[in-house]
């Protein structure tokens, strides 16, 4: 079976309408994880997880397990997590260290490059001894980023070629020195997609998070969207700018003198010209950077330097990327209800020049070291300022999903990355029903 790419379907197709079905149905849920989660490249973790041989993290993408082993050469494989003898799981809980992997039922063994390497009673089966042929099914693996990512579809375009325009735009920022100060998960209660609509749009912040408009100019007017024909998109919205829609656009808000005075520049000298500022910190971060430490700034553009580029990957994934801070946040399905969902919240960071402390996501200042995973009750505890602002409406919008009073969405120009959202899901879901019929 081949994978296809967006463009593979005539632009005359029509565009998907976004009913409220496709967020509560488990059969439109079902129709996802066979022919969209499947078939795409998912982030399985970090590869500083499993610095040694032996080492292995497993990731849960619904009903699927993951297992992704360091191997003895240094290179990671990953695995479908079950037993080839009768489908028991192999390996439960989400990381460890070993030398080989035995189910817990019968007590095959399988070696860390998944060969299945002895079974009890070896001489008892009546079509061979399975040693050797019954492996842990493979799955594609591949690193970047300082991410390890997998694909369940053995016949799936590269990572690169998935990747695309994505790959080249973020390749600058050398995330793979990065490190994830914060690691928050949590089960929400709202389809997946409920949360990635909502990283498609820029439409809510000036009523879902007003206080954004100090750090950026938020009116769509001034900010690029761009569709890529791999189904991912970017929006690269002006920092170190107070959002035109302000009052006073032209003065220095505290947020950018802050900014400036981070990197040794006085604010004053932008009082009523504010959208001066810009590009001023540009050239000093281009000039300070490497200093600092930030050896990678000489492979970012200029609006890099100030401005977020706020990508959205095909399916779930969003990776918002500032000079120095990444922040990845991802929505997956939950394993059988169609209202909820798994969602993560990442911050990387660059050690720079040895800032000891910076802020995580929880707004605490923290010493930039990797840190575990933190899973929150929702409603209980915070996900972060802004993101608890996005899954409020987030799962207020799931409760709406269950009117039969909505007919579905009618949207802005400005929310033309949530259609392009779904028509690339359509297009998979398409693709596959065609492959399987
Ligand atoms: S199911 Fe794993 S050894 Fe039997
Ligand atoms: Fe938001």
């Amino acid at each position: 079976m081949s994978t296809q790419r967006i463009e593979d379907y005539p632009s005359s197709a029509p565009h998907a309408a976004i009913t409220r079905d496709r967020y509560i149905s488990t059969d439109f849920m079902q129709q996802e994880a066979d022919y969209v989660w499947a078939k795409v490249w998912n982030i399985g973790g970090r590869l500083s997880e499993i610095p040694e041989a032996g080492d292995y993290i497993t990731h849960q993408l619904g009903r699927d397990s993951i297992l992704m082993v360091r191997q003895e050469d240094g290179s990671v494989r990953a695995f479908h997590n079950v037993c080839t003898h009768r489908g028991n799981r192999l390996v439960y809980g989400e990381e460890g260290a070993t030398d080989l992997f035995t189910c817990s039922y019968h007590g095959w063994q399988f070696s860390l490059d998944g060969v299945l390497t002895y079974v009890q009673d070896a001489d008892d089966f009546p079509q061979g001894n399975p040693c050797g042929v019954l492996n842990l099914p493979e799955v594609r693996c591949d690193i970047w980023g300082g991410f390890i990512w997998y694909n369940m579809d053995l016949d799936c375009e590269s990572l690169d070629g998935f990747l695309g325009e994505v790959k080249t735009l973020l390749d600058g920022y050398e995330m793979e020195h990065m490190v994830r100060i914060s690691y928050l998960v949590s089960e929400v209660p709202c389809n997946w997609k409920s949360i990635h609509d909502n990283f498609c749009e820029s439409y809510h912040l000036p009523t879902t998070h007003p206080e954004l408009s100090e750090f950026f100019d938020d009116d769509y007017k001034n900010t690029v969207f761009e569709l890529f024909d791999t189904g991912h998109n970017l929006m690269r919205m002006k920092g170190a700018l107070p959002s035109q829609r302000d009052d006073e656009p032209d003065q220095v808000n505290p947020a950018l003198a802050a900014e400036l005075e981070e990197w040794d520049m006085n604010p004053r000298d932008f009082d009523g010209h504010a959208g001066d500022a810009r590009e001023a910190l540009q050239q000093q971060k281009r000039n300070l950077g490497p200093g600092r430490k930030y050896t990678y700034f000489p492979k970012l553009l200029d609006e890099q330097l100030t401005d977020p580029f706020h990508f959205n990957l095909f399916p779930g994934t969003t990776i918002t990327a500032q000079a120095t801070v990444v922040g990845l946040q991802r929505a997956e399905p939950h394993p059988t209800d169609p209202n909820k969902c798994i969602y993560e919240n990442w911050r990387l960071v660059a050690p720079g020049d040895g800032k000891a402390r910076v802020p995580n996501e929880l707004g605490e200042d923290v010493a930039i070291e990797e840190v575990e995973k933190t899973v929150v009750t929702f409603g209980e505890g915070s996900l972060g300022y802004i993101p608890d602002q996005d899954l409020r409406v987030a799962t207020g919008q799931q409760l709406g999903f269950q009117s039969r009073g909505f007919a579905g969405a009618y949207l802005t120009g400005q929310e033309s990355r949530v259609q392009q959202f779904h028509d690339c899901l359509d297009a998979y879901i398409r693709h596959g029903c065609a492959n399987s019929a």
